[in-house]
């Protein structure tokens, strides 16, 4: 039997493209996409032919809206929570590793996962004038960053942004990303099209780029900054502190079993319990930032 994809790939001369479609939950990122994505990361990597990879999300309002929330509602316990934290983590950590470029072209909305995977690509591309473009959304919902955003967010952006992001959940404009570092580029037009051409200019070693620091941090503060956290979870917030402040002291590999584990511990408070059903039964989102 036919299997629809999720996950799309074409070559555009010696540029892969990665197009993440699922139009119905704004391309979220579940099971299915991972597996689809591993896929298309070991083709890149082992045909000679292609240079550098785009990564980019179907249609024009998300890039990525985040990890499946609704996959994440059916899970029971913190065992599963690691588990698909992982699973996320390994997926986006594939792009890191396939040893070619790979530009993000963020065509719209990159929140939660979408903001990770996007911290795994060598270059992410925005367009301009966006104002809800970016966060990490997943205090919200009683859970913490699971793909890298408290490892991957501090190394780019510094510890105080990073954790202002993830600690009150609000999303920032393009132009914000921009100036805090997230993004390296922002477009007036198609950002697709910028995505290509920077990654065929990467493939043929034409830019350079700056590479993320994978190991241990020296800069990794005793505490963070007091941040007004509303009426969000404390309990929540405490983990988020937990794996951020833990992991800047460890390798980036190291720091991201830490976070899976803290994300997995989401699971033991009732706070997890209500932010994922609110979502699934659509009342999160009048209480949310966005
Ligand atoms: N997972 C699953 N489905 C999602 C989704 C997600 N992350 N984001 C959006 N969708 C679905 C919605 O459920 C909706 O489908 P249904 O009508 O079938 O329920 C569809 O996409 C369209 O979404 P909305 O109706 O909500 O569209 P909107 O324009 O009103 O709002 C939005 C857009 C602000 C992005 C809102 O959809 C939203 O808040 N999404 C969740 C964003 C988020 O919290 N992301 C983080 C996820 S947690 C995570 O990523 C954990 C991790 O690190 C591993």
């Amino acid at each position: 039997p036919w299997e629809v994809l999720d996950v799309l790939f074409e070559k555009k001369g010696n540029v892969g493209l990665i197009t993440i479609r699922r139009p119905k939950a704004l391309n979220a990122l579940n099971s299915k996409v991972f597996k689809e994505l591993d896929a298309y990361c070991e083709i890149i990597k082992n045909d000679p032919e292609i240079k550098a990879a785009v990564l980019t999300g179907f249609g024009n309002k998300a890039f990525v809206a985040g990890a499946d929330i609704k996959e994440m509602a059916g899970l029971t316990d913190p065992a599963q929570g690691e588990a698909f934290a992982r699973k996320g983590q390994i997926s986006s950590a594939n792009l890191e590793k396939i040893g070619k470029p790979v530009v993000a072209a963020m065509n719209g909305l990159g929140l939660g996962g979408g903001c990770e995977i996007a911290m795994c690509c060598t270059a992410r591309i925005a367009p301009k004038g966006l104002r809800m473009f970016a966060g990490q959304p997943e205090v919200n919902l009683g859970l913490i960053p699971g793909m890298g955003g408290t490892q991957r967010l501090p190394r780019l952006i510094g510890f105080e942004k990073a954790a202002e992001m993830i600690r009150t959940a609000g999303p920032i404009s393009s132009e914000q990303a921009l100036e805090y570092g997230l993004v390296t580029e922002l477009v007036e037009g198609d950002v697709l099209v910028r995505a290509i051409e920077l990654a065929r200019e990467l493939g043929e070693g034409k830019t350079k780029v700056k590479m993320m620091e994978m190991g241990p941090l020296s800069n990794v503060p005793d505490k963070l900054p007091d941040v007004d956290i509303g009426h969000l979870s404390r309990a929540i917030d405490k983990l988020a502190v937990q794996a951020i402040l833990e992991g800047g002291s460890m390798t980036l590999e190291d720091g991201l079993k830490n976070e899976a584990k803290r994300f997995g511990e989401c699971w033991k408070t009732e706070d997890n319990r209500i932010g994922l059903q609110n979502f699934v039964e659509k009342g999160a989102r009048s209480k949310a930032p966005f």
